[in-house]
């Protein structure tokens, strides 16, 4: 389950319909996909694909997307950092980004237009789609790796535009994992 932090309300949402009902407040869509089924998530992606066909065809359909793949990045990936530099400041795309995460763990921060910078931390069975002109940035969490499958509308027109606003400069890419325990204060904050 995503755990989503808005860092200025001092909130935490660690509930599927309670971050489902925020997310889709500012026009994110968040689902789980059921990850109890028989393939390892280091499995070829082509199986990692077939694997989820008949979600991936669905979101298609309602979303316009052509292709599917499936992208890994590791501490062994040549040029991770540029490739997380890419990510890492807020920018947004012409394309919606869509992620089904397979393994490994990240963090989108969203910036909507009107209201606080939301956390979003995914982990394994997490399927989020940040809409085409969502300011955003990415970071990885501390082990380094995710493993996702990306729907794209136009391979070609999925590319960084930056904003060069800074404002991802303050906000640290915490990441609470699966051990995180809420504080009272946050579970107070519901
Ligand atoms: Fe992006």
């Amino acid at each position: 389950m995503a755990i989503v932090t808005i860092t200025d309300e001092n909130r935490t949402l660690q509930d599927q319909e309670a971050i489902t009902g925020f997310l889709a407040g500012i026009g994110l869509d968040y689902d789980r996909w059921d990850s109890s089924r028989q393939i390892a998530s280091n499995a070829p992606a082509q199986e990692i694909l077939a694997a989820y066909s008949e979600e991936i065809e669905a979101l298609k359909a309602r979303g316009g997307y052509v292709t599917a793949d499936v992208i890994d990045v590791n501490s062994l990936t040549p040029g991770l950092e540029a490739m997380l530099a890419k990510f890492n400041r807020e920018h947004w795309h012409d394309e919606d980004e869509v992620r089904f995460i397979i393994h490994g763990r990240g963090v989108f921060h969203i910036h909507p237009r009107e209201g606080s910078v939301v956390a979003i931390e995914v982990e394994a069975g997490d399927l989020i789609r940040v809409p085409r002109d969502t300011w955003h940035w990415f970071n990885l969490c501390e082990t380094r790796e995710i493993r996702a499958i990306r729907l794209f509308q136009d391979p070609a027109g999925w590319a960084p535009n930056y904003t060069e606003s800074g404002v991802d400069a303050g906000f640290e890419p915490m990441c609470f994992g699966a051990s995180y325990f809420p504080s009272q204060s946050a579970i107070n904050q519901r």
